[in-house]
């Protein structure tokens, strides 16, 4: 299908079923789109962000019921946003049964974070106005985090604000961007500059496409899941132990499983904190130096590998572990339940290859932290533990500062064991990979 085309015209009248909406579990065995050989019922599931009420529907290779859940909508126009790669493994196939009942435009970008900008929701904002969406249109976005924030931001700003629904296909968008309201691109200072809060109105996973992801992206994804149980709910470790695979060679059932402990813990911090702004920041938990690594390793020239957020947020929990323990303030047992579970979900320290510590303190200068508190240039804003599923920290925002040497001696040591590794993986896995 050609990029940015619109779908041919709908086809003629398709009596849509008035209660296809509501009938969140069960396949229909009569609906002429399905394969339908003995699917397993949609899960139904609902989260609040402020006054919205988020429906979500689980299941495993159900594009079918997917499209069905989207033509009960009862939109006038669909647009999706997705990205080249996810066009082809599933969007397509998506928007061309949606357009059956309703126009369609498939909007696709190139992957990657380089085009979550400005530029490309520009284009899409002109793209969708020329095919007439109205308030009644409905955006979906088909794809990982990338397409997912490009259409949240699309749907939060047509007509200030129509209808979102995202299909998550990475681990990262389903256990994590899209349990949020928070959409954003990135500008040429700095990621996640520019956007808004724009909740959806449904969600919807097929597991069984999220189970093509590369293992690295699914180990990203899954960091995430490991940092919620780490920072919010401990209770969850005994499952993660359970779940965890180093290869991150995960069934479309593992997924599920993943998705719920993260929509446990992202379900009930949204409740008091649909903005994220005061205990929704211990989700940042990890993110400091975590982002700052992420930005290091993709700088042209830097010579190391590029570090995907999920890993990245795994390191950066190493070193809040460590600068806790360095302040005396978490105890050596919460440390090594760092290290475990970071071993288990497959995350190895010579990712860090290649990068030096002053580059990755610059980065840390940058952190979007900065200004929920007063602080000082010499110490930095970080969400810190005093013991598993224990924020420290002053204030509404749980944030601690941390004197710039201590987290400079905790990056030092990240870094060293880095060079350290010998990248022969006696563990059995390829971080790389
Ligand atoms: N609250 C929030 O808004 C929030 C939270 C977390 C992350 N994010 C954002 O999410 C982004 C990262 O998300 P991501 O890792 O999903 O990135 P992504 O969208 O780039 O997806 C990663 C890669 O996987 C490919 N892919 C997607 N689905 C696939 C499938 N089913 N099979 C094979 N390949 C597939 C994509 O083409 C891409 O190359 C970042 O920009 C981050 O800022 C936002
Ligand atoms: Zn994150």
């Amino acid at each position: 299908m050609v990029m940015d085309s619109q779908l041919p015209p709908p086809a003629p009248a398709d009596p849509r079923d008035p209660q296809a909406d509501s009938r969140d579990s069960q396949a229909d065995p009569h609906d002429p789109h399905g394969p339908h050989d003995s699917p397993p019922p949609l899960t139904e599931r609902h989260f609040s962000l402020g006054d919205r009420r988020v429906r979500v529907l689980l299941g495993h290779d159900c594009l079918d019921d997917v499209a069905q859940a989207l033509t009960g909508l009862d939109a006038d126009r669909f647009v999706f946003v997705t990205d080249d790669t996810v066009q082809g493994v599933v969007a397509s196939k998506l928007a061309g049964v949606v357009e059956q009942t309703a126009p369609a435009l498939l909007l696709s970008h190139p992957p990657g974070e380089a085009h979550k900008n400005l530029a490309t929701l520009s284009r899409f904002i002109d793209l969708s106005l020329d095919f007439k969406v109205t308030r009644r249109s409905v955006v979906v976005a088909v794809g990982g985090g990338i397409p997912g924030n490009i259409a949240g931001l699309l749907a939060g700003l047509l007509f200030r604000g129509i209808r979102l629904v995202h299909v998550p296909t990475t681990v990262i968008a389903a256990c994590d961007s899209v349990i949020s309201a928070k959409q954003a691109v990135n500008t040429a200072h700095a990621k996640n500059t520019v956007g808004l809060y724009h909740p959806p109105e449904l969600i919807v996973v097929d597991f069984g496409v999220v189970a093509m992801g590369s293992p690295r992206d699914m180990r990203s994804g899954t960091c995430e899941t490991v940092k919620n149980a780490l920072a919010i709910d401990p209770g969850q470790i005994p499952t993660l132990r359970r779940l965890l695979r180093p290869r991150a060679d995960y069934t479309a059932s593992d997924l599920e499983e993943i998705f719920e402990l993260s929509l446990a813990v992202k379900s009930r911090l949204l409740l008091e904190d649909p903005h994220e702004k005061y205990s929704g920041v211990l989700l940042e938990y990890g993110h400091t130096v975590g982002h700052a690594l992420e930005l290091a390793s993709a700088a042209p020239g830097s010579g190391a590998v590029p570090v995907k957020h999920g890993e990245a947020v795994a390191l950066g929990m190493a070193v809040a572990a460590d600068v806790a323990h360095r302040l005396g303030a978490l105890g050596a047992d919460a440390v090594a339940t760092h290290e475990e579970l970071i071993e288990r979900v497959g995350v190895c320290r010579c990712l860090t290859a290649g990068l030096d510590t002053e580059t990755v303190m610059h980065h840390i200068g940058f952190d979007n932290k900065r200004g929920y508190e007063a602080h000082t240039s010499s110490d930095v804003p970080m969400v810190l533990l005093g013991a598993l599923g224990v924020p420290l920290g002053l204030g509404q925002h749980y944030l601690t500062p941390v004197p710039r040497r201590a987290v400079r001696a905790a990056v030092d040591e990240l870094l060293r064991r880095g060079r350290e590794c010998d990248g022969g993986h006696d563990r059995g896995h390829d971080a790389h990979g």
